[in-house]
């Protein structure tokens, strides 16, 4: 009974709040919460990328990853045949030649990616053929399979005769039934010889239907994060696992034909997840990447190699007389997106389609780089980029970590350099986020701003099948970025990481956004991300209790912006507590109406999934808001975001 009572006490106290919406602190970048996009667990190919065939061109190290020969593998025999042209040909270094004689029928079968292809009832497919006619004589027929090999889907292809030299050819095909594990056939019919060099095959409901292009789905749930910027490629495939495995931009633009693949850092970096044919075949290059900056009105913010490869794994390092191509594609890439048509970077940005300038405002230079080496390659890259572009922000790293010597030593070695960016690293427990929600309180606010570029709440050992999205981990990360929004004078920008993650292909978790071939899902993470990037407002406010900052005091963390286009106060509270608890606002001012309030709230092991992937997300309720003091009960484990019209 005593228990009881006490219990009940508790949940009826009531905190009070000062609000003073008048006390303007510092404005709220645009850029403050943005998306970071690397190509882990599947991200980019087998993900956001539409194409659907894997090893689409026969340039895996295996060449016949994915592929089956069709009725049965003693075909390899002199009738499909890898013919390897690398030496004549790095970018494309192989295709299929095709031997039919006499004549006869038989295929190749492409099983996709993961559990295979997603086909939906009625939709058109585009299927491309790269090929070039050695003897005439062959014809093509497409087939695709559902699940339990019945035929959904079948057209003919007539190839064009005259083509002996590479040619496109394309045709569509539209399923009968819809299957979350197909599979395409294609068949070789008739007498003759042909070289194969890619199957492509892509819906035709990607983002704004473009041909080759995005998954909606996907983009779409970027875009509704209204994210301030968008940072890719990487993490870690920016540095290869060795310097030949770097992420170069200029490989990844123009014809497919002309994108040297490489194998993923992350085919081999999780030892309990090894996926040995992830392949980066970087049909998503810069110049997509560009655009979906442009599409989902985010600033570009690319990193490139600095000349070091991951100082996890090879380590290597260029020399400084071989550093030259280095600084120079960083040059270029900057031409590349601003330079006018006259240029020899913008001149090729506008013959692959975009004229205007794509606006790229900041550059990263090195991933998780650290140490004595990275310090003198930045300051190479630094002094060539600003004598070219004095305006260009540069965003600096400090290796993997916060606090360690490796982290100390780069973070004082740029702020004495007067780095206008410096990205910092967190991967650690729910508890770490909410005990440092002011770690920036104590910033240099004159010193560089800060761009929190990677982090999440673990809830086990990354990469653990236990680490999950669940609700302590979301709303933890929101303690933290209640710190971030009251020093947003110091911190300019924060991306959580990873991005994407494939339930059947992934290597790393936690992430933000799952997805199989068909469907995908909103973590609670993905909605804390939400929730404070549409509500970013412009200007933020002092939020204190007893004169002080939210941060942890009665198990709450919260803090506020006004919104002066829309004339509103946003205040993000986050109750920790295992119980309700009534809040109380002291406003500087009066006001009228209903305040609107998003909550996200459950069980703090609550997770969606492909199955239930609406298990948890945010409800939209309301209170009467009217004169100074305002009342609102929080409930159990809740992330809130209240609104109230000033005006
Ligand atoms: O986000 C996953 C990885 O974590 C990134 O590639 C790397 O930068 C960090 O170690």
């Amino acid at each position: 009974m005593l228990l009881l009572v006490s219990f009940q006490k508790l949940a009826l106290a009531q905190d009070t709040y000062t609000v003073q919406t008048k006390s303007i602190q510092v404005k709220v970048p645009s850029t403050l919460w943005g998306l970071f996009f690397e190509d882990i667990n599947r991200a980019a190919d087998g993900g956001v990328y539409a194409e659907m065939v894997e090893n689409r061109s026969f340039d895996f190290p295996k060449p016949m990853a994915a592929w089956e020969t069709w009725p049965s593998s003693h075909l390899r025999d002199g009738i499909f045949m890898i013919i390897n042209q690398s030496a004549e040909n790095k970018a494309d270094p192989k295709y299929m030649a095709i031997n039919l004689k006499p004549a006869d029928t038989v295929g190749l079968m492409n099983n996709g990616f993961d559990e295979g292809m997603a086909f939906k009832k009625g939709l058109v497919y585009n299927l491309t053929l790269r090929y070039r006619q050695v003897i005439t004589g062959l014809h093509v027929r497409i087939f695709l399979f559902s699940a339990n090999n019945h035929v959904i889907g079948k057209t003919d292809l007539a190839l064009n005769k005259d083509s002996k030299a590479w040619t496109n050819q394309e045709t569509t095909i539209t399923p009968t039934d819809s299957t979350g594990k197909g599979k395409l056939l294609v068949i070789f019919e008739g007498a003759g010889k042909l070289d194969l060099d890619r199957v492509s095959l892509f819906p035709t409901d990607t983002w704004k239907q473009r041909k080759g292009g995005l998954r909606a789905d996907l983009v779409q749930k970027l875009y509704d994060v209204h994210p301030g910027f968008l940072r890719f490629p990487g993490g870690c495939i920016v540095e290869g696992n060795q310097i030949v495995h770097r992420y170069q931009w200029k490989h990844t633009i123009g014809p497919l034909e002309n994108r040297e693949m490489v194998q993923s850092i992350w085919a081999d970096d999780v030892d309990q997840r090894p996926t040995p044919d992830y392949m980066e075949s970087f049909g998503l290059g810069f110049y997509e990447y560009f655009q979906l900056c442009e599409d989902i009105g985010a600033s570009p913010l690319p990193v490139i190699n600095c000349g070091m490869s991951c100082q996890f794994d090879a380590a290597e390092v260029v020399p400084i007389n071989e550093l030259e191509p280095y600084i120079g594609d960083a040059l270029d890439l900057i031409e590349f997106a601003n330079g006018d048509t006259t240029t020899t970077w913008g001149k090729k940005r506008a013959e692959l389609g975009h004229p205007a300038p794509f606006n790229m405002k900041m550059l990263g230079v090195g991933n998780e780089n650290w140490g004595p080496q990275y310090a003198e390659h930045l300051k190479l890259f630094t002094d060539r980029i600003k004598a070219k572009y004095p305006d260009m922000k540069l965003v600096n790293a400090t290796g993997y970590s916060r606090n360690i010597p490796v982290f100390t030593y780069m973070d004082s070695v740029l702020r004495a350099r007067h780095a206008d960016i410096i990205d910092e690293h967190f991967y650690d427990t729910p508890k770490w986020f909410m005990d440092n929600a002011n770690r920036y309180d104590s910033y240099d606010r004159s010193g560089p701003k800060i761009f929190v570029g990677e982090y999440a709440a673990q809830s086990d050992r990354i990469g653990s099948m236990n680490n999950k999205n669940n609700l302590l981990t979301a709303l933890s990360e929101a303690c933290f970025m209640t710190g971030i929004e009251r020093n947003a004078a110091v911190v300019s920008m924060a991306s959580y990481a990873p991005l994407f993650a494939h339930v059947s292909g992934w290597q790393w978790t936690p992430n933000l956004i799952w997805f199989n071939n068909e469907k995908s899902y909103n973590t609670p993470n993905y909605y804390v991300q939400q929730l404070f990037s549409v509500n970013k407002g412009t200007d933020v406010v002092p939020l204190l209790k007893d004169g002080k900052a939210v941060i942890g005091q009665d198990s709450t963390w919260a803090s506020a912006v006004v919104d002066q286009n829309t004339h509103e106060l946003i205040i993000k509270l986050v109750n920790m507590s295992s119980h309700a608890s009534k809040k109380a606002f002291r406003l500087d001012v009066s006001v009228s109406g209903t305040a609107t309030v998003a909550s996200l709230t459950g069980d703090l092991g609550d997770v969606n999934s492909i199955g239930s992937p609406e298990a948890i997300k945010p409800q939209t309720t309301s209170f009467p808001a009217n004169g100074k003091n305002l009342e609102f009960t929080a409930k159990a484990y809740s992330l809130n975001v209240i609104k109230i019209k000033l005006k």
